[in-house]
């Protein structure tokens, strides 16, 4: 039998220790801190030069894999490129906008996209059946963002894509991934922010329905 991970004594005793019937205080510091790197976390779009170590992205991805998974079918798959393939995607990047757009915009692009100081690519399998299916890729989806979070809290942002690449099959290959088999959730560019970028939600009341 393979072996598997297991969450820490620690983890297990602190959430299930009796509660006495009484709810443990949520206004406490750590739960606001929680709840600061939520609401900050941002997509960034330019980064510092300055590399992440990249133990902070095998934690983070580590970490990614606790997201909750129906019948617990982690269906994610993670895909740490090299400069090499780096290279590949930026050609292949060039290519696409060059034939769709026009060469300077794919010069730009290629130049922009080269600025991205991390790169990692999470797929997912393929299942059988529609439900299986949406419940496999909002697994993912819930790992992409345990991934971005943990990095938000040290300091890292990124960028969750999903441009017209990710479906390419010329880009399935420079993966070495099986198209038939998997999918891109997304290509997820990460490092030091230069600039975050403002954001804002719509009202609580907008999105929010009480029910009797
Ligand atoms: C599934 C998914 C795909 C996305 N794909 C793109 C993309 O292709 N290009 C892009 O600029 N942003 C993409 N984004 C990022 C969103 O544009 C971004 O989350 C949104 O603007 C809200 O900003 P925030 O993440 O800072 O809150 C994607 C986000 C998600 C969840």
């Amino acid at each position: 039998m393979t072996h598997r991970r297991t969450v820490s004594e620690y983890g297990n005793d602190f959430y299930t220790r009796p509660m006495k019937n009484k709810a443990p205080s949520f206004e406490t510091q750590e739960l606001r801190e929680f709840g600061e790197v939520l609401r900050g976390r941002r997509t960034v779009n330019l980064y510092l030069q300055t590399p992440v170590p990249e133990e902070l992205v095998r934690d983070a991805i580590e970490v990614a894999t606790w997201a909750p998974n129906h019948h617990l079918t982690e269906p994610w798959r993670f895909i740490l490129p090299g400069e090499q393939t780096v290279d590949k995607i930026l050609d292949l990047c060039q290519r696409i906008v060059s034939r769709k757009k026009s060469t300077d915009l794919a010069l730009h692009k290629r130049e922009s996209w080269s600025q991205k100081p991390g790169w990692l690519i999470v797929t997912c399998r393929r299942s059988d059946g529609e439900l299986r299916q949406q419940e496999d890729y909002a697994a993912c989806s819930a790992a992409v963002q345990n991934f971005m979070l943990y990095l938000w809290k040290a300091g890292v942002g990124s960028k969750w894509t999903t441009g017209d690449i990710t479906r390419d099959s010329r880009f399935f290959d420079i993966i070495g991934v099986d198209q038939s088999e998997s999918f891109v959730v997304g290509l997820i560019w990460y490092g030091y922010p230069k600039l975050t970028p403002a954001q804002s939600r719509k009202e609580l009341s907008e999105v929010l329905t009480r029910l009797p």
